[in-house]
């Protein structure tokens, strides 16, 4: 019985999992205008942001739930009402069907795009948590070392190519002072500037960082509003703005890759786009898992939508869309030095 029982059984765990894949199209028939319509609101709220260069919801593209975006660690995710607008306007075209988490992943991949970066087809079909728990929330600090971040991203299946590459999201975007200060004067106890750092960038970012409030600068101190290669070759001028940035040049086990990718743009936006669509298909819920949310900030009220909806079911009755609760968060992304910082700045 023993052979038998275990093929069963092993039938019985693949079964679901071979039924529920992502695939590009997931909602060519369930709703067909799912994609249309968040390209329409993302480039409406490109369009109209100032500096045009908004692509900050790719920092967590893969963080769905209240809980999570409220913990510090996400704090810096400045567009997640245009994730409440899109999710409104799709409910309203096709109820319960389309997940948070493909919102997110489609309007990232759009952010990127009208960042004039890669635009490539994103496989949907992924389902939203039941749970949202902040301490699940870990973003590494930016001082990390390159070998923690390789270890970090292994764990997620991501390559040391890969790794080189969705850090090329810091082409675009900017960081607050608090997360590179350490490096402008006094590093590490030295009583001096950190040496990898150009002197006259040095100078410039205390000169940003000397406002009050914790200011910004830009990540990608050559074309900031592009989400191109600048930002590699930038590091390779010792202008990366935080440490592991410019660590990547350095470091003996991503230099190559920072070279390479600094001299060829076509190969940057190729391996981007695989990186960013191999990410964004770690840890997903499929098939009968979790439930689609019918407001991104909540879980859904009651029962979850039966496992028969499989991503086209109705409610029967329309929810409210609850005030989201704010909460208290535990986690942090982890900075060089403690500070206070109120955000309000965009240079
Ligand atoms: C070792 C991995 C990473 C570290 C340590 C890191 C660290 C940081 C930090 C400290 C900031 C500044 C946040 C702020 O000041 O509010 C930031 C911003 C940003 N990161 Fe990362 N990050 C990592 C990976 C990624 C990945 C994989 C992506 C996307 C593919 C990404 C995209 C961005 C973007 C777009 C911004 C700018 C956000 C904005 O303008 O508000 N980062 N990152």
């Amino acid at each position: 019985m023993g052979t038998k029982f275990s093929v069963l059984l092993l039938l019985f765990i693949l079964f679901p999992l071979a039924l529920a894949q992502l695939k590009v199209g997931f909602y060519n028939s369930t709703c067909p205008r799912a994609e249309s319509i968040i390209g329409q609101i993302v480039a409406k709220r490109f369009n109209t942001t100032a500096s045009g260069c908004d692509a900050s919801i790719l920092i967590d593209s893969t963080n769905t739930t209240e809980s999570e975006k409220d913990a510090g660690a996400n704090q810096t995710v400045r567009e997640f009402e245009l994730i409440d607008e899109a999710k409104v306007a799709l409910e309203k075209e096709c109820p319960s069907t389309v997940s948070c988490a493909d919102i997110i992943t489609l309007a990232t991949r759009d952010a990127v795009a009208l960042s004039k970066g890669p635009f490539y087809a994103v496989p949907t079909g992924r389902r939203d948590g039941l749970v949202s728990n902040p301490d699940e929330v870990f973003l590494p600090g930016p001082t990390i070392s390159v070998s923690d971040a390789i270890n970090v991203f292994a764990a997620k299946k991501l390559t040391v190519n890969n790794m080189v590459a969705l850090l090329g999201g810091h082409t675009v975007g900017v960081a607050h002072c608090s997360f590179f200060e350490d490096r402008l004067s006094n590093f590490q106890g030295t009583n001096a500037p950190d040496p990898t750092m150009d002197p006259a960038l040095v100078a410039e970012l205390k000169r940003i960082c000397s406002g009050n409030n914790d200011p910004t600068a830009f990540l990608d101190q050559g074309t900031p509003f592009v989400l191109d290669n600048q930002f590699y070759n930038q590091t390779l001028f010792k202008r990366g703005v935080m440490q592991i940035d410019q660590r990547l040049a350095s470091d003996k086990s991503t230099s190559g890759i920072v070279s390479g990718f600094a001299s060829n743009n076509a190969a940057f936006r190729l391996r981007f786009a695989e990186a960013m669509v191999k990410m964004g298909s770690i840890e997903v819920l499929v098939g009968n898992n979790g439930q689609i949310r019918q407001n991104c900030r909540v879980v859904n009220q009651g029962k979850p939508l039966s496992s028969g909806n499989l991503g086209q079911g109705k409610p029967k009755k329309p929810v409210d869309q609850p005030k989201p609760k704010k909460q208290k968060s535990k986690t942090k992304r982890q900075k060089p030095k403690s500070k206070k910082n109120p955000k309000n700045g965009k240079k």
